[in-house]
C-alpha cells in the first residue's frame, strides 16, 4: 500500500478544486467483470450532507496503477477512465458501471494485477476522492445476465419466458441476434422477427423486466407437452458483435404449461395412519379464470384427472383421481394403502414409509380437463410438502356428550404448556356438506395425547361419516390437522385418522386461512338453509 501513499500525493499536488473529506466509506468497492469488461463501482455515501453539493452531472474519473508495471513504464501510472454521469445524486448514486473498461496488458501478455485504484468524483469546484484497496475480479457475468427467477409459460402455440435483468450483460445483448430454444428434445429459433427480442436487444438494463413472447407461426407447436407436470427446456441467446458468436444459456426457475401460477391456497398432502391425504384448496379467483379458459374452448369437459405425483430423491408415486365432474366442495383426498388391492399394499406401504422418513418430498399436482380424448385445459403446480407432527390423530366417541381427540405420537414438541384454541370444521365425507364448525380454548402441551371437548353438537358431528379439519394455534404457532373416521363406529377403531399439515404460519396467514375455510362452512351453511 506504499503505492498508494505515494500516489495520493502526487493528486493533492494537482488538486484544483475544493477537496471534501469522508463522502464514502471504506466499504465501497470495486468489481472488475473481464469477460463483459465491465468496471462495477458499488459506492456506499457516509451520509455527509457537505456531500450533497455534487451536480446531477458530476464527472467520475477512475485512475489505476501497479507497482510491477510501473518498472517497465515511468511511475505513477495513470490509466485514467473519465467520463461524465447525468443523474448523479450523492446519497442515491450507489453504482456506477465503467462499460468497456479492460485492464492492460504486461509484457507477457497477461493482465497487469492492480495495486491501486483511485476514484475522483468532481464538479467544476469541488472533488472528493475515494481510494480502494480491493478490488475483485468476477468472471462468471455471462450466466449472471437475469435474475434467476426465470419462469417459462408453454402454450399451444406460444413460448412465453419472463425476466428479469441484471443489467450486467450490456454490451452482449446489446448485439443479441436470437435465441435458440429446445423443448422436450424438439429444437425451435427465433431471430429478431419476434419483436419482444428487439425489446430485449433494445432495453436491456438493470431491473428492467422482460415477457418475451415467442410463437413459430405454426398451429398447435407445443400441444404435445400439455400433460407434462414439469416441462423440459434449455435455452440459450445467439449475440454477435461482427466478429464472434456468444452464447448465453438461460437456466428456467420453472417450465409449465399454460397453468395459472399459484393456483392453490393451502394445499397440502399428509401423512397419517398409513394414508396419504391431499388437501387442495384453489383460490376463487384461480377457478374463475380456469372457468374462462374452459369456456374460450367451446366445448364442455366430460373427463377430469386430478394426478398427484409424490417424487423422493429415489422413488415416485402418481395418484390418478379421475371424475366426470368437478366437486369444488370436496378439498379432500384420501388414499389408504389399505384400500388397495393386495398385490399392491406392501408397496403402497414401503412407499408411505419412504416419504415420511424423507426430507426432500416434492408434490406436483396436474388437473387435465378432457373432452372425450382432447385435453381442454391443464393446470400443473407445485404444492407443500410439511413434515408430519403427529403419526396419528383421530376423534373417540364417548359416553354422555363428550368425544376425545387423540393426539398420538408427537414427532415434533412444538407446543408448549398454554392455552391452545381447537377449531373444527367438520364435513359429510360422502357429499362434503358441512356438518358443523366448532372452536375451543384448552391447555395443550406436546405430551398431551387426549383431549376430550363436552359438546353434544361435536359428538353428534364426528360419531361418523366425517372429515374433519382442525386448526390448532398457540400464539403465533399454528397447525392444520385434517382426519377422517370410517363408517364403522365401534369405538377406537372406527376411526381413521387423517391428514396433518402446516408448521408454523405468520399471523396474518393464521387469520387469512382460518377465515377462509370458516367463511366457507358458513356459505354452505347459508345456502342449505336457503334451499329448506
Ligand atoms: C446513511 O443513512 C442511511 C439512511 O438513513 C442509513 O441506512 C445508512 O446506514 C447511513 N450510512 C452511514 C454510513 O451512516
Ligand atoms: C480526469 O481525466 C481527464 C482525462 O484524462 C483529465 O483531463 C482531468 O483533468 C481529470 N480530472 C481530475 C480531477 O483528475
Ligand atoms: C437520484 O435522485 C435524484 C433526485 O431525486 C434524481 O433526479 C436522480 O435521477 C437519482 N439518480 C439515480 C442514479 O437514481
Ligand atoms: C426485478 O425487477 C423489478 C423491477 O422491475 C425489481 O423491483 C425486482 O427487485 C427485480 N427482481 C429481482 C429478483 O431482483
Ligand atoms: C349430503 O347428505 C345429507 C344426508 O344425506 C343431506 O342431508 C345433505 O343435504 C347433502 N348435502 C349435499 C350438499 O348434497
Amino acid at each position: 500500500m506504499l503505492q498508494v501513499s505515494i500516489l495520493l500525493a502526487a493528486i493533492l499536488l494537482d488538486a484544483d478544486g475544493r477537496e471534501i473529506h469522508t463522502c464514502y466509506t471504506y466499504d465501497t468497492t470495486v468489481e472488475y467483470r473481464p469477460n463483459i469488461k465491465q468496471l462495477l463501482i458499488l459506492l456506499v455515501p457516509n451520509n455527509n450532507s457537505a456531500c450533497d453539493i455534487f451536480p446531477a452531472g458530476a464527472n467520475i474519473n477512475v485512475t489505476i496503477g501497479n507497482t510491477d508495471f510501473a518498472t517497465t513504464v515511468p511511475l505513477p501510472v495513470y490509466l485514467p477512465y473519465s467520463y461524465t454521469i447525468s443523474n448523479f445524486g450523492y446519497q442515491n448514486t450507489t453504482q456506477i458501471a465503467v462499460e468497456g473498461f479492460s485492464l492492460p496488458l504486461d509484457g507477457l501478455g497477461d493482465e497487469i494485477s492492480i495495486d491501486f485504484l483511485l476514484i475522483e468524483i468532481y464538479s467544476y469546484a469541488e472533488i472528493t476522492r475515494i481510494e480502494i484497496l480491493e478490488m475483485q475480479t468476477i468472471i462468471s457475468s455471462l450466466s449472471e445476465c437475469f435474475y434467476a427467477d426465470m419462469p417459462m409459460l408453454v402454450t399451444k402455440d406460444s413460448l412465453y419466458i419472463s425476466m428479469n435483468a441484471t443489467g450486467l450483460c450490456r454490451i452482449q445483448i446489446g448485439a443479441l441476434k436470437s435465441i435458440q430454444v429446445t423443448i422436450e428434445g424438439k429444437q425451435f429459433s427465433f431471430d429478431l422477427m419476434h419483436s419482444s427480442l428487439v425489446d430485449l436487444k433494445t432495453n436491456y438494463n438493470h431491473n428492467v423486466k422482460f415477457n418475451l413472447n415467442l410463437n413459430p407461426g405454426a398451429v398447435d407447436s407445443f400441444s404435445f407437452t400439455a400433460q407434462k407436470p414439469d416441462i423440459a427446456a434449455t435455452a440459450y441467446l445467439l449475440t454477435n458483435d461482427g466478429a464472434i458468436d456468444t452464447r448465453i444459456d438461460l437456466v428456467f426457475s420453472e417450465v409449465k404449461y399454460d397453468t395459472i401460477l399459484n393456483f392453490y391456497s393451502l394445499s397440502s398432502m399428509s401423512l397419517n395412519d398409513k394414508a396419504f391425504i391431499f388437501t387442495i384448496i384453489s383460490k376463487p379467483q384461480s377457478l374463475t379464470a380456469l372457468r374462462a379458459k374452459l369456456l374460450l374452448t367451446g366445448y364442455t369437459y366430460n373427463k377430469r384427472i386430478l394426478r398427484l405425483i409424490v417424487t423422493t430423491n429415489e422413488q415416485s408415486y402418481t395418484f390418478d383421481y379421475i371424475t366426470s365432474k368437478y366437486n369444488a366442495l370436496q378439498l379432500h383426498f384420501p388414499f389408504k394403502c389399505s384400500d388397495q388391492p393386495s398385490n399392491q399394499q406392501q408397496q403402497c406401504l414401503t412407499f408411505y414409509e419412504h416419504v415420511r422418513t424423507s426430507s426432500n418430498v416434492k408434490i406436483t399436482i396436474s388437473a387435465l380437463f378432457f373432452y372425450n380424448d382432447n385435453i381442454l385445459a391443464v393446470q400443473h403446480n407445485v404444492i407443500d410438502h410439511i413434515p408430519q407432527v403427529f403419526e396419528r390423530v383421530y376423534f373417540n366417541v364417548g359416553s354422555g356428550s363428550q368425544s376425545c381427540l387423540h393426539l398420538q405420537n408427537t414427532v415434533q414438541n412444538t407446543f408448549g404448556a398454554e392455552v391452545t384454541n381447537f377449531k373444527f370444521n367438520i364435513m359429510r365425507a360422502d357429499n362434503y356438506s358441512v356438518k358443523g364448525n366448532f372452536e375451543y380454548n384448552v391447555v395443550y402441551d406436546h405430551s398431551k395425547i387426549e383431549i376430550c371437548f363436552n359438546d353434544a353438537l361435536l359428538q353428534d358431528a364426528v360419531r361418523e361419516n366425517f372429515m374433519a379439519l382442525m386448526i390448532m394455534s398457540q400464539g403465533d404457532k399454528q397447525y392444520v390437522h385434517v382426519f377422517q373416521e370410517s363408517k364403522n363406529n365401534s369405538q377406537q377403531d372406527s376411526i381413521l385418522a387423517n391428514y396433518i399439515l402446516v408448521t408454523v404460519f405468520s399471523i396474518a396467514t393464521t387469520v387469512f386461512v382460518a377465515v377462509r375455510l370458516f367463511i366457507f362452512g358458513k356459505r354452505i351453511k347459508s345456502l342449505k338453509k336457503k334451499k329448506n
